[in-house]
Formats: structure tokens, C-alpha cells, sequence
């Protein structure tokens, strides 16, 4: 059943690109751009990665990412994550990038871009491997700051097929980004969101209600609302879920008591992704082996999640009929 599941095709729908920066490559970013890192070796970095929730996570990932300064420094991040996908059998991957955390260090946008696109060009060339490049708005600053951002990122806008709202999420519900959100979708922009990850069922309704999102990342506590669950599958909202992200920032005691058996149940569209995978112990295949030895599912079932999947992804109809 494992070579069975390493070698079944995949779809990545919830990847953040800063949160696959391996303690190795961020060593050698370092040293390339003579920045001080508060770790003496790759062992240490590997050490501090023990999550209380999500917060203690996003302050070494905004810290990891530090050493990101030239267009080189996201190829080389976004390639070394390809080939990933490439061991994975990862066919089709959207992926999150986070511009408002770079351009705090002076980075502009075209030079996040510009490397990031050239590692995705390189791998559709190379690999076959199909991506979506989606802008993520940081729900913990402004909306102000947002809009600003958005701005900024128009001038590229042939390189990104939609907008996401990630960071801590209890506290900034998606309703405070109402007006970025509808300007990016009357653009023409899909529109994914972070929601019921460590936050209510109320955020998940916001998404859908207010943001208009076309898909729920992560929405593990979709359940809690069963109104909000009828919508959701009444409509095949996606809900992008990282099993291993929510085992390490303790969103859930243990893999044995994720709701996903409960979420497949239901009937929702339940989709499987790694999130930020250098953090949580792994990329696609360790997420779909971690499951598999916490529920053993019926290769029925994986049939039906890989099915969701192609059905979740932003692509043309060729390209679906392909992946299917
Ligand atoms: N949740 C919210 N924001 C994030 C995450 C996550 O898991 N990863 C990177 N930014
Ligand atoms: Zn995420």
C-alpha cells in the first residue's frame, strides 16, 4: 500500500514556498548574503522545531525566511521544492508565496517573481510539472497593507492566478479584508482562504460569505457548524488539509484524532496537502503515509481524495482531463 500511495499522481493545493526553505539551503542563504543566523548548525534549526500552536511556528518560519534576498535566492528555494514534487510524483502544484514578509526586508515583488516563475518555467520544461502561483495576503497586518501590496504585485499579474490570506489566523477574521478581496476577484483572481485552522467555524462562513473563497485552506473545523457543513458540501467547496501541519502545531493531540475520517464522511471535498513541509516532518508522501498508518483508508477512498483534488485545482479543462 505505501508504493501504492508514493507513486499515486498528486495535485498540491496548499503550499506555502517560504515554508519548504530546508535548514540546509537556509545555511547556505546565509552565508551567501552574510546574514547572522540565531543557529549554529542544521542540527539546532531542526532541534527548535517543536510547535506549541501556530504562532510559535510562524515565528521561526518569518525568521527562517530572512535569508531570502535575490532572485536567485527564490530560484533556488522554488527549484529545490520542485524537485520534491518531482520525487513525490507530484503532477500539478499552487503554491503560496508571502509577498508582504520580503518586502519588509526590502525585496520587491518583481524580484520575488521573477525567481520563483523562472523555478516554475524550469520544472514545467524539465519535470511536466504544471503550477499556479497564488498571492498571499498577511492577515495579522492591515488591510491597508494588503491593498498597498496588491498594488505593488499588479504590474506581474500574468504570474499569479489568485490571492490567499494566511498567518495567524484567531483574532483577524476574513471580514477585515473585504474590500482587497473583492477588488482582486472583479480582476479576474481566484480567491482561496486560511480558515478554521485554529480559528472558529465563523471564520469558515466569513470566507465563504464574505471573501467569496473558492476554496478553504485547511477548514478542519468545518464540522463544528452543521449548517456551514450542508453549504459546504452542497456547493463542493474544496477544504485543502495538511495532516502533518495540524499534527505539529497541535491543532489536533495526535494524527489519530484529525477529524479527516469524519470531514470524508460527510461527504465534504476533502483535498491532502503538506503546507509548509521542511517545518512539518514532510512533504506529499509523508503526509499521505502518515494518514494511511493513522486510518487506513481503502484504496477506494484515495481514489476518491486524488479525485477532489483535480476537481480543487485551478486549471484549464485540458489540463484537468490530463491530471485525472
Ligand atoms: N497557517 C497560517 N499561515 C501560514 C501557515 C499556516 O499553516 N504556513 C505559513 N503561513
Ligand atoms: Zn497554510
Amino acid at each position: 500500500m505505501n508504493a501504492f500511495l508514493e507513486s499515486l499522481p498528486k495535485i498540491e493545493l496548499h503550499l506555502h514556498i517560504e515554508g519548504t526553505l530546508e535548514p540546509e539551503l537556509m545555511f547556505e542563504l546565509a552565508r551567501r548574503n552574510d546574514v547572522t543566523l540565531p543557529f549554529d548548525s542544521v542540527e539546532q534549526v531542526r532541534q527548535a522545531y517543536e510547535f506549541e500552536d501556530l504562532q510559535s511556528f510562524l515565528n521561526l518560519y518569518y525568521q527562517g525566511m530572512n535569508v531570502l534576498y535575490t532572485e536567485q535566492d527564490f530560484f533556488d528555494l522554488t527549484a529545490a521544492y520542485l524537485k520534491r514534487c518531482h520525487d513525490n510524483a507530484v503532477m500539478h502544484t499552487e503554491l503560496f508565496f508571502d509577498p508582504q514578509a520580503h518586502l519588509a526586508r526590502g525585496v520587491s515583488i518583481s524580484t520575488q517573481v521573477a525567481g520563483i516563475t523562472r523555478a516554475l518555467d524550469e520544472a514545467e520544461a524539465t519535470y511536466g510539472i504544471t503550477s499556479g502561483l497564488i498571492l498571499s495576503f498577511l492577515r495579522d497586518m492591515s488591510e491597508e497593507h494588503a491593498l498597498e501590496t496588491y498594488e505593488a504585485a499588479l504590474p506581474y499579474r500574468e504570474h499569479f492566478i489568485g490571492v490567499g490570506l494566511d498567518s495567524a489566523e484567531v483574532g483577524n477574521p476574513p471580514e477585515k479584508f473585504e474590500r482587497v478581496f473583492e477588488r482582486a476577484r472583479s480582476d479576474g483572481f481566484h480567491v482561496v482562504v486560511h480558515a478554521g485552522e485554529e480559528g472558529p467555524a465563523e471564520y469558515i462562513k466569513g470566507a465563504l460569505e464574505v471573501l467569496k473563497a473558492e476554496r478553504i485552506d485547511h477548514g478542519i473545523r468545518s464540522l463544528e457548524d452543521p449548517e456551514l457543513a450542508k453549504t459546504l458540501v452542497e456547493r463542493r467547496i474544496p477544504l485543502t488539509v495538511c495532516p502533518l501541519s495540524n499534527v505539529y502545531l497541535k491543532t489536533v493531540p495526535d494524527m489519530s484524532a484529525h477529524p479527516l475520517p469524519a470531514l470524508i464522511e460527510h461527504g465534504l471535498c476533502v483535498t491532502l496537502h503538506s503546507d509548509d513541509p521542511a517545518y512539518f516532518g514532510g512533504y506529499m508522501n509523508a503526509n499521505f503515509l502518515a494518514v494511511q498508518a493513522a486510518f487506513d483508508l481503502s484504496r477506494d477512498t484515495w481514489r476518491t481524495l486524488s479525485l477532489n483534488a483535480v476537481e480543487a485545482a485551478f486549471v484549464s479543462d485540458m489540463r484537468r482531463d490530463a491530471l485525472r
